[in-house]
């Protein structure tokens, strides 16, 4: 691979401690400035506690776009990272991990090319922005050999509500294989200028190190869906955040666990919920106890006090295949996430800019046509079989045909004795259950039940999937392709601002 000792340098700077990420990232756009006037946190490792205990925050480094333009050469590789307060071997985009965060605009191009330095092919997925799956876009089916690398131009809209979303591998069979390993990163669109001060990002992801390198998974840790023995904020253990008293602290995280379930505790803190995944509500909701499912981002504002406020993500276990199959691997646990640590030498952050985009409400739509999508799980074939109605995925099979500017309901029924955090590609589903307009690219399915969805083909047609968040079953087939077809042409071609879905 194609060695820049200068940018992988600045990568790997960019998650070692706060006081240094000014210095020494020349040449790269950085946006992810240290929260401090002055550094409180020194390199050396052993000073790293000067606020609360844990690791200093740092922030994967943050690649923005300028004049509608976001061009990165992303290289996935193993890579000697500092991760969990030690260095790994780990999969690694740019040599970090996380991957750099891209900051997008709408109207934004991002063109990314991806060269693969691993030994299994990979391809990439931009999770939650609402743009083209076909040919070189945000497209599942590409694959990426060893050694070679392929260009992908993902076309933001100009009117692509502003958000939280994430890229990922997404190479059937391996998806949570490179995941767990490391490769992952957060994406934000917004249209701010972050050279002042950019919103927080927190990347969740869980990991196993053994020996140095990251630990492989059992088939019944398959199965049950890996849980990594750390948990880590942007590759750090429990790190510090230190805050301005009185603030308002916002906070964009994402769940990037290859299976795990966050169950957001903020130990009795203020904590207002903006939005889920690409949405944001009309007003922000109670965030005293949030459920994360694997894949899905959150938008949050935190109230500071003189006290530490701890976020912390609580056991959640997802059921078991039962049958007498006993689970497997890491058991659920409480795992601190991060603290919010009171300091008056921290900037009080930038006030949290007003909801920009109103989604139409589903719920008051005409239906053209309602689905059942049914999760179950079979033996056969030599182990337990993750199925959506019925089947395996298969990339040569089209399962669910649409049209671009129709509105279906989909019923999201799990047969099985496990939850299944349930994801459509490119077209986000409002879910019917909600006060208020509530969006989403992962839905939870617990076990056992049904959730009832609405979803807008809007925007763009194209062939896609749909699949379980835990991505070892996703792995294991319980994935499906759906194909939207361009609006159908009736004299009238179906104007532009037919996918505007602004209120
Ligand atoms: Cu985040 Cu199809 O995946
Ligand atoms: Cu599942």
């Amino acid at each position: 691979m194609a060695e820049r000792p200068s940018r992988r340098t600045a990568l790997t700077l960019g998650l070692v401690g706060v006081g240094t990420v000014g210095a020494g990232l020349a040449g790269l756009k950085i946006a992810g400035a240290p929260p401090f006037s002055e550094p409180v946190a020194s390199t050396s490792p052993s000073a790293a506690d000067a606020t609360g205990g844990g690791a200093a925050w740092a922030e994967p480094p943050v690649l923005a776009s300028e004049d509608g333009f976001l061009e990165l050469d992303l290289t996935a590789a193993p890579t000697q990272v500092e991760v969990a307060g030690g260095t790994a071997i780990m999969l690694a985009y740019n040599g970090s991990v996380p991957g750099p965060t891209l900051h997008l605009s709408p109207g934004d191009t991002l063109r990314v090319r991806l060269t693969n330095a691993l030994d299994e092919p990979t391809n990439l997925h931009t999770h939650g922005l609402q743009v083209s799956p076909l040919a070189d876009g945000d497209n599942p089916f590409i694959s990426i050999e060893p050694r070679q690398s392929f260009d992908y131009v993902i076309v933001i809209d100009p009117d692509h509500p502003h958000g939280v979303f994430w890229y990922h591998p997404h190479h059937h069979g391996t998806v949570a294989d490179q995941v767990f390993g490391g490769l992952y990163g957060a994406i934000v669109i917004d249209r701010d200028d972050w050279s002042q001060r950019a919103p927080r990002v927190a990347v969740v992801s869980d990991v196993t190190l053994v020996d140095g390198g990251v630990a492989t998974v059992s088939a019944a840790e398959r199965r049950q869906g890996r849980l990594g023995e750390a948990v880590l904020v942007n590759g750090l253990l429990a790190p510090d955040l230190a805050t301005a008293p009185g603030a308002t602290e916002r906070l964009l995280l994402i769940n990037a666990c290859a299976s795990r379930y966050l169950d957001l505790d903020p130990g009795g803190a203020t904590v207002r919920v903006r939005g889920i995944d690409g949405g944001t509500f009309d007003s922000p909701r109670d965030g005293s106890r949030l459920l994360l499912a694997p894949g899905n981002r959150a938008d949050l504002e935190i109230d500071m006090v003189d006290a530490p406020v701890t976020l912390t993500a609580r056991a959640h276990g997802i059921g078991s295949m039962g049958m007498g199959m006993m689970s497997a691997g890491v058991e659920p646990d409480d795992a601190l996430l991060l603290t919010l640590v009171p300091d008056a030498r921290a900037d009080t952050p930038v006030p949290v800019p007003p909801a920009s985009f109103r989604p139409r409400d589903l719920r008051e739509a005409d239906v053209d046509a309602r689905r059942t999508l049914s999760f179950t799980m079979a033996m056969g074939g030599g182990g337990m079989r993750f199925l959506i109605d019925g089947e395996e995925f298969d990339a040569t099979r089209i399962d669910q045909q649409a049209d671009v500017g129709t509105v279906e309901e989909w019923t999201l029924r799990n047969r099985t004795m496990m939850d299944h955090p349930f994801h459509l590609h490119v077209w986000p589903m409002q879910l019917m259950e909600a006060d208020g307009i509530d969006l989403r690219d992962v839905v939870d399915v617990p076990a056992g039940e049904d959730v009832v969805v609405r979803i807008g083909f809007d925007r763009v047609p194209g062939t896609t999937v749909y699949h379980c968040h835990v991505l070892d079953h996703e792995d294991l087939g319980m994935m499906g392709v759906i194909d939207v077809a361009p609006a159908v042409q009736t004299g009238a071609e179906v104007p532009e601002d037919s996918a505007d879905v602004e209120g």
